[in-house]
């Protein structure tokens, strides 16, 4: 049961009282939206996938940011509410059945991979962030499957001891890699978001930006977003207006600890999948 100080806390969250006002579905599209914002992550034509998208707020921010050439993919390991334009797949995504059906939606490749994943938390500090750092880890690995050339991959990380090998790795496959914390992220909360723009795949940075290759070269950052800013040494700290903020454990998305985790769904389970209509 949540206790009295999470209850002021979310009567008290403006975020919270923001997205009931614009009809997200979770306080967590403000922290997509100020970094797609800032970073111009989203174009009208891009081709989005959203990992970890239940309840479904970033692939509403996503979808506002679209036109009709626009794609957004969202997928997690539970059922969403329909969203108009938005295909949605119930699975695992460390289950390659789930990996394939996702080649299979959007064989050309993504321009941006978001995932918001987040794993049920124990507690246990160590093991929270592990996990974490695991997703993250799979979600590296498979934008080569996945991102364009050029492309961008926003991921949520519980910040731990594998999170400067994690960034380290994003430096190897991306022109800028940096960690960001939104406005919305609350203080308590130990989550970063790990930002790559101008995906290479895994050569180094130096051979990826001198060379030129026809397809396959880093875009240029677009008209108009943040420049690229240094990274602070591994282990600090880092946002991109100078936030600090000393962090305790909590829930995936801010809340309190989570209750025991649900069943996950076999991961041979038919996928539910498709453009829905709203309800
Ligand atoms: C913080 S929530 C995402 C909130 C979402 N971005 C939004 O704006 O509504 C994290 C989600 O990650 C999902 N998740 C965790 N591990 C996953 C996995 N292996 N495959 C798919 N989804 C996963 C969880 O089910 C959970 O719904």
């Amino acid at each position: 049961m949540p206790d009295r100080h999470w209850i002021r806390r979310r009567l008290h969250d403006p975020f919270l009282k923001k997205a009931h006002r614009e009809d997200f579905r979770s306080r967590a599209a403000y922290k997509l939206q100020e970094i797609a914002e800032k970073y111009k992550l989203i174009q009208s034509h891009s081709k989005v996938l959203d990992l970890g998208c239940a309840p479904g707020s970033w692939c509403q921010v996503v979808r506002r940011c679209l036109g009709p050439k626009g794609l957004v993919i969202g997928v997690d390991l539970l059922p969403v509410e329909p969203i108009d334009g938005v295909t949605l797949l119930q699975g695992d995504l460390t289950d390659p059945a789930v990996q394939d059906r996702i080649t299979s939606l959007c064989p050309g490749g993504f321009d941006v991979i978001l995932s918001d994943m987040a794993p049920h938390t124990t507690g246990i500090h160590h093991a929270d962030t592990e996990r974490s750092a695991e997703l993250v880890g799979l979600v590296l690995d498979l934008c080569a499957r996945w991102l364009k050339p050029g492309g961008a991959m926003l991921a949520k990380v519980f910040e731990g001891a594998e999170y400067p090998a994690l960034r380290q790795r994003a430096r190897t496959l991306f022109r800028f890699a940096k960690t960001v914390t939104p406005e919305a992220s609350l203080a308590r909360s130990r989550e970063v978001y790990l930002l790559g723009q101008g995906y290479h795949g895994p050569t180094s940075r130096a051979t990826a930006s001198q060379a030129h290759p026809q397809p396959g070269s880093p875009r240029p950052a677009s008209p108009g977003a943040a420049p690229p800013e240094a990274e602070p040494a591994a282990g600090t700290r880092a946002n991109p207006d100078g936030r600090l903020s000393s962090r305790s454990a909590t829930g995936p998305d801010d809340g309190p600890p989570p209750p025991p985790a649900p069943p996950r769904p076999s991961p041979i389970a038919p996928l539910r999948m498709g453009k829905r209509k709203k309800a």
